[in-house]
């Protein structure tokens, strides 16, 4: 029989255990977290990338051309909660290209991946995709904790960033983190606040050492705690947070404490020049938080909440600076916050804000691939090529096309199928290893043999049995393949290994017998 516990009692959100519970999660899984459980395909994928890197891009180019004395000093952008360190992967790519096509390479843009887990800096550090940018020192880590830090060192410049050590305006990526770190809730009712205090109640079987083994296990239920004088160390905080007793009648919201925080002592770390993006789950018009209900808690090994844009809005706009909020949507969003400076004076950059945020944008991107990704059985291979160049030949797409594409009744079109072998080596560039990860060289190598381009599918099959160290169809294909373009040695070396694994294959076994006898 377990017994019911309270295991913590009326604390503000920002002071409950949830947090910690969350840190352990994330510390202990490190990379097996994304592979496991917490999704972020809608948060870190090639099209968001394109649109992160279009915008730091023009801001750095017009912010040099405005001041010239600029480019003296590096244009940092900083990846908040990196994690697995796709994004970072895939923007890092996107700013390589840009500056060359746009002719500024003279421009120091160094990406700085941040954490707050050592756990996820080792992989980054030992990732073969992000070295080439190391190398060219494009790229730096730093552990940075959001909930604890307020400047940091980087690993490989060695540089400590503390206030004023920055002179060009920071660019900041924070996707999916807001609602990972501290959050506060409050209750707004006719015109009163109040802190809207959590209390846990769980059975003792799941409780171990103090700490819950499971948090979605626990019952969360709410108290009203009057608010008395100053809420907040900082007098913006609760400038912002007083906006919210008249313009919501009666509600919960939440507050993104750790991250405000965070966005503060970042604007310290030169005179207050910052640009933020940010793409979550999360609500930014009044309507929505009026219509929220209760606080929500989305349980996936971690957890996530919605974010409050529309405080954080609120924040930027309250200390001078300016929210470019896009409208609403079903599914994420993407928000962006100025300050320091005034966006309109930098028009190319203004611009791709507006065409990144609002127009086409990373949440319509994701709606578009929840659809194509539950329904490509019935479209003609010529809409699943557009749509691979439309996600910037990601190879999570074509792994879903892949059967379709090498199917022999889905005879591609001579131009479709030329435009779509023209893109592979972009596919497989576009490649970040995970734990786990789906051997897409296979398939690409597949696609190559279906057609009888044995010798370019040698590439593709090569690459699987370097990432993925190898199976009995990979060795059979390559075998094949050697053989049809004329390499014998490689042939009968590629067969044996195919037998090694699977020594009935009578089929591997016969091919051998002939190449060796000469055939
Ligand atoms: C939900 S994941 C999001 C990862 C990535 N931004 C994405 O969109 O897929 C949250 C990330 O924040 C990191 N994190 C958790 N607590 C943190 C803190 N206090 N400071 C900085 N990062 C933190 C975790 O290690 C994890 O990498």
């Amino acid at each position: 029989m377990s017994n019911k516990i309270v295991f913590e009692k009326d604390k503000r959100l920002s002071d409950s255990y949830v947090w910690q519970y969350q840190r352990d999660y994330f510390d202990r899984s490190g990379i097996d977290a994304w592979v496991k459980d917490v999704p972020h395909y809608a948060t870190s994928n090639p099209f968001l990338a394109a649109c992160y890197a279009r915008m730091v891009v023009r801001l750095a180019q017009d912010w040099a051309r405005k001041y010239p004395e600029s480019k003296k000093h590096p244009f940092y952008i900083i990846e908040l909660g990196t994690g697995s360190g796709q994004l970072s992967f895939y923007v890092l790519k996107n700013i390589k290209r840009l500056k060359k096509e746009l002719g500024i390479e003279d421009l120091d843009i160094c990406y700085l991946m941040t954490d707050f887990t050592e756990s996820n800096l080792k992989y980054w550090e030992q990732h073969s995709a992000l070295k080439p940018f190391l190398d060219e020192n494009r790229l730096d880590f730093a552990i940075f904790d959001m909930e604890r830090d307020s400047t940091f060192i980087l690993k490989n410049r060695g540089t400590e960033i503390s206030p004023g050590s920055i002179v060009n305006p920071i660019c900041v990526f924070a996707n999916y983190i807001f609602d990972t770190v501290q959050n506060d809730a409050f209750f707004s009712k006719n015109g009163e606040l109040f802190d809207s205090l959590i209390t846990l109640t769980t059975t003792d079987d799941n409780i171990v050492d103090g700490k819950l083994v499971e948090l979605k296990k626990a019952q969360m239920s709410y108290t009203m705690g009057k608010i008395q004088g100053q809420r907040f160390e900082d007098p913006y905080f609760d400038a912002v947070l007083d906006r919210y007793r008249t313009k919501l009648k009666r509600s919960h919201f939440l507050f993104p404490t750790a991250g405000l925080r965070t966005i503060a002592n970042l604007k310290r770390l030169n005179d207050g020049k910052l640009f933020l993006v940010s793409t979550d789950k999360g609500n930014s018009t009044i309507g929505e938080l009026e219509s929220m209900g209760d606080l929500f808690f989305d349980h996936h090994g971690s957890f996530s909440l919605m974010v409050n844009f529309h405080v954080i809005a609120s924040y930027f706009e309250e200390s001078g600076g300016k929210a470019i909020l896009q409208t609403e949507r079903d599914g994420v969003t993407t928000h962006a916050f100025c300050a320091g400076f005034d966006m309109d004076e930098l028009p190319e950059f203004a611009l791709a804000v507006r065409e990144n945020v609002e127009r086409l944008s990373p949440g319509d991107y994701f709606v578009l691939h929840r659809n194509m990704r539950e329904n490509h059985e019935q479209f003609a291979t010529e809409t699943l090529v557009a749509h691979l160049a439309f996600a910037q030949w990601d190879p999570h797409i074509y792994r879903r096309f892949s059967k379709q594409f090498s199917a022999p009744a889905k005879k591609m079109g001579r131009r479709t199928e030329s435009y779509l072998l023209s893109h592979l080596p972009d596919i497989a560039a576009n490649f970040y290893y995970m734990p786990r990860q789906y051997d897409v060289f296979f398939d690409l190598g597949f696609l190559l043999h279906s057609l009888q381009k044995h010798e370019e599918a040698l590439k593709y099959y090569l690459l699987s049995q370097q990432y993925f160290g190898g199976s009995f169809n990979v060795f059979y294909n390559l075998a094949i393949c050697y053989r049809k373009s004329g390499h014998k040695d490689e042939a009968i070396a590629a067969f044996e290994r195919a037998l090694e694994i699977n020594p009935d294959f009578a089929e591997a076994e016969k091919f051998m017998r002939y190449l060796k006898k000469g055939d």
